[in-house]
């Protein structure tokens, strides 16, 4: 397929006056999802009412869309389920994982991963007890700490800070030849760019939706349960659609087959409406042409800010093999920065403690908001417009 991206932009609404880099944290609406929203709502909800879960299928979306999503991650068929959010996911697949690994008491991740991500092993080791322990290493460290103590590897493939991408694949390998399964985290790789979940021999995955896959602000997760683990796994959060017969009303919980286990409580049907539509978009491009596109964005970005502002400091690899979707700076002010930057219309964001980041998205975004991007970014540098008490204060989300 050779993807037409003026035909992908044009399934997006995006704000007038606005250069979007911000769609690895939350993608913009598309005009599908909004339509599909308003008739869940009007036709689904208002005339259906409760008969919706029969009716409209509602209580096979979570599979369904799960499929969608498996198709650009690289799952096998019915291995994907949609459900709660990234962090939920996360402590679910690590608890099922751990429990595979009985004589093993460390998780092993990096300090470059999401603070969720650890807080929530951290609070899993607390409730286990009996020995566990998270280490983390630095994320070039991590192949060389992969011993025969490590239960589990759980990394984020893609570093939310600095876009640095681990190598999938060939870690995987190490932690299978030292005897311990991996949790993946594709909340920054899903939809933008390949992912080879199966031809990884990846054990578990995880991701969230509202980022690349432009589901809306708290559009559910996914898991992804390798299929020679599916039906040994036991989840830890057994709640009752995840049971065998959710319908039978048995009090002893008995996991339901395969991915269906992972399941916890009622979907989110409005937000995976959405999401539903959202996934149109794959229908008409392909995750290898926009991985390239990708690539000649971020390169383009990086060349012209670099050629204009001295004083940003480039986080992210210079290979572009070895990044994700997005460009970030480092500047002390980065803060100030960003939001002269918004004012001017062009919306990244900030991530603690001096990141710039901005995010390269070509269902729709090209060339022309690269270059207006790195052109108002070069005159906000030079004419310090950052420089103002107004943009120094900080907002509850950066
Ligand atoms: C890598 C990673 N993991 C976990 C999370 C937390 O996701 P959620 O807020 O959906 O639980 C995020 C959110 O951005 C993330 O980027």
């Amino acid at each position: 397929m050779s993807t037409d991206f003026t035909a992908t932009r044009a399934q997006f609404h995006l704000p007038d006056g606005i250069t979007y880099l911000d769609g690895n944290s939350l993608g913009p609406l598309p005009v599908a999802a909004e339509a599909r929203i308003a008739r869940t709502v009007t036709e689904e909800w208002g005339e259906m009412v409760i008969t919706g879960w029969n009716r409209a299928g509602w209580i096979d979306l979570p599979r369904r869309v799960g499929d969608r999503i498996g198709r650009l991650i690289g799952a096998e068929p019915g291995t994907v389920v949609m459900g709660d959010t990234l962090s939920i996911k996360v402590y679910q697949a690590l608890a099922s994982a751990l429990e595979m690994r009985p004589d093993r008491r460390v998780i092993l991740s990096d300090t470059g991963n999401f603070p969720s991500d650890l807080y929530m092993a951290d609070g899993l080791v607390r409730t286990l007890g009996q020995g566990y322990a998270l280490k983390t290493v630095a994320p070039e460290d991590v192949a060389d700490a992969i011993d025969d103590k490590v239960a589990v590897l759980m990394l984020t493939e893609v570093d939310y800070r600095t876009g640095r991408k681990h190598d999938m694949a060939a870690l995987t390998e190490r932690a299978h030849a030292a005897g311990a399964l991996t949790i993946w985290d594709l909340a920054h790789s899903a939809g933008a760019l390949p992912v080879d979940l199966a031809g990884a021999g990846a054990d578990f995955a995880v991701g969230c939706t509202y980022k690349y896959l432009n589901s809306g602000p708290g559009g559910p997760a996914f898991i992804y349960v390798a299929p020679r683990h599916a039906e040994v796994t036991r989840p830890a959060l057994s709640g009752w659609l995840g049971h065998e017969a959710p319908f039978a009303f048995d009090l002893d919980y008995r996991p339901g087959r395969g991915i269906d286990r992972m399941r916890v409580g009622t979907p989110p049907i409005l937000q995976l409406a959405a999401l539903e539509a959202a996934m149109d978009v794959w229908d008409i491009a392909d995750i290898h042409d926009v991985r390239a596109r990708s690539i000649e964005l971020t390169e383009a970005f990086i060349a012209r800010v670099e050629a204009a502002c001295p004083m940003l400091v480039l986080a992210t690899p210079r290979d572009p093999e070895r990044r994700g979707s997005q460009v970030s700076f480092r500047h002390p002010e980065g803060y100030a920065i960003m939001q002269a930057l918004i004012a001017e219309g062009v919306i990244g964001d900030f991530r603690a403690p001096d990141i710039l980041r901005f995010g390269f998205t070509p269902l729709y975004i090209g060339m022309d908001e690269v270059e207006t991007a790195a052109d108002i970014l070069a005159r906000i540098m030079a004419t310090e417009a950052w420089n103002r008490e107004d943009y120094k204060r900080r907002a509850k989300v950066t």
